[in-house]
């Protein structure tokens, strides 16, 4: 009888504070999810391990937003962390993985904030790429409003 009794408890109140977890626990990456400082270690490992092979331009603008918006930051380390060094994958301390995610999202004109990214899976799940701050450039928008763009091309 006392164990029917804890577990339809706990149960009622398992329900609503699952559903508040998911709601509230995502944090969009243009909220300010890094700091200066970690962007700037990001930096430094990124010269060391990453920059004779890329150029900054692959992981900015329409490059950046094609592959990356709409995923998690969880995403784009995993992958980092998985597949690069491409010589060497895997190599590199997890900080200092989570540290280049950080610096890719500086490149990008998110800004900072008080708190580092977090290392840990959870709280890298949690964090979501929306889209980059300062205007979408022409071409990322063309592609979402094809259809109204002939008509105020006609008209001018
Ligand atoms: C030895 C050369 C080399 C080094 C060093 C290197 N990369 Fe790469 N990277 C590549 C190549 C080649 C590809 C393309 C692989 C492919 O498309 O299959 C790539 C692809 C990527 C991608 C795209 C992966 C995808 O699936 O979208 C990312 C992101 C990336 N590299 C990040 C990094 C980071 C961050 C570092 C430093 C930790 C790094 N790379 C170091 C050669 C390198």
């Amino acid at each position: 009888m006392i164990s029917i009794r804890i577990l339809f408890v706990s149960g009622m109140a398992l329900i609503p504070a699952v559903g508040l977890a998911q709601d509230a626990g995502e944090r969009p990456v243009s909220t300010g999810v890094f700091s200066e400082a970690q962007a700037a270690r990001g930096l430094g490992a990124y010269r060391t391990s990453c920059e004779s092979c890329h150029a900054k331009s692959e992981y900015t603008g329409d490059k950046f937003k094609v592959a990356w918006v709409s995923r998690t930051a969880f995403d784009l380390f995993d992958v980092i962390r998985s597949q690069m060094p491409e010589d060497n994958p895997g190599s590199l301390e997890r900080q200092e993985y989570v540290d280049i995610v950080a610096y890719i999202f500086s490149l990008n004109a998110y800004p900072a904030g008080s708190a580092e990214l977090p290392a840990d899976d959870d709280g890298l799940k949690k964090v979501r790429i929306d889209n980059p701050p300062g205007g979408a450039p022409a071409a990322a928008r063309s592609g979402r409003r094809l259809t109204p763009h002939p008509r105020i091309g006609f008209r001018q």
